[in-house]
């Protein structure tokens, strides 16, 4: 696969296989993923990634905030509204998944399911958290960006399957202190990190893009 196709066919998986993946492909990823660019080459990311028995742990922990209503107070705070175009494009995406799942996502039990799925790493075997010190400015979430997307390539170039989940960082604190992780760091996103329980021609269809003019324009 070159690298087009890579990009291209890369996609959200939300159904996972148990089959563990092996330590040695997870660094393989890993290293891949550093030789992102990053601002004078600052390389501001680390990775941890969580399996077995203390995965299980996690995920008891976050239904547990879920079951008494904690308020989520994530590192990176989630927006409240949306400006437009994204409003729409955000709604029409949720539309399209209450329509092929049967069910209002929205509906307060669903938003309940589906974090709960989400905290359950979509019966991923792994976890990922892509993680910096909090002392570092909006450039280096850039960066992590940046790395998040090689990350997801380079495993999906391996035959595995990523989704990236803003909520696994809803109770980062939380999170921190289960990792016993240093106050100072920052949450900025999870992944799930398996195989894909379906073939590809089996799995829902990816959200559309918009058309290539609203995003590119020639000036000459
Ligand atoms: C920063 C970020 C946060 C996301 N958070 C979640 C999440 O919490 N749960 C989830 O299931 N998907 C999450 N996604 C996946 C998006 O829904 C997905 O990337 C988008 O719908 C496009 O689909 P595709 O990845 O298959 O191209 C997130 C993606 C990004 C980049």
């Amino acid at each position: 696969m070159d690298a087009i196709e890579c990009i291209v066919t890369r996609a959200s998986v939300r159904k996972f296989r148990t089959d563990p993946v092996p330590a040695e492909e997870i660094r393989e990823i890993v290293r891949a993923a550093q030789w992102s660019p990053s601002f004078k080459n600052c390389q501001p990311w680390q990775v941890l990634a969580v399996s077995g028995s203390r995965k299980e742990e996690l995920t008891t922990m976050l239904f547990g905030f879920l079951d008494q209503n904690v308020a989520p107070t994530p590192d990176l705070p989630t927006p409240r509204e949306w400006p437009e175009p994204q409003n729409s494009r955000i709604k029409d995406m949720m539309t399209k998944r209450s329509v092929l799942a049967g069910i209002d996502l929205n509906a307060p039990e669903s938003v309940l399911r589906s974090k709960k799925a989400n905290f359950r790493f979509y019966g991923a075997p792994c976890g990922l958290f892509l993680m910096h010190d909090a002392s570092l400015g909006p450039w280096s979430i850039l960066d992590a960006g940046m790395f998040a997307q090689s990350l997801m390539l380079a495993a999906h170039a391996r035959g595995l399957a990523t989704v990236p989940q803003a909520f696994l960082t809803d109770y980062a604190q939380q999170i921190k202190e289960f990792f016993k992780l240093p106050a100072t760091t920052r949450i900025l996103l999870g992944f799930s990190l398996g195989y894909a329980a379906d073939a590809p021609d089996e799995m829902p269809p990816r959200p559309e893009r918009v058309p290539l003019e609203e995003v590119l324009s020639f000036v000459e």
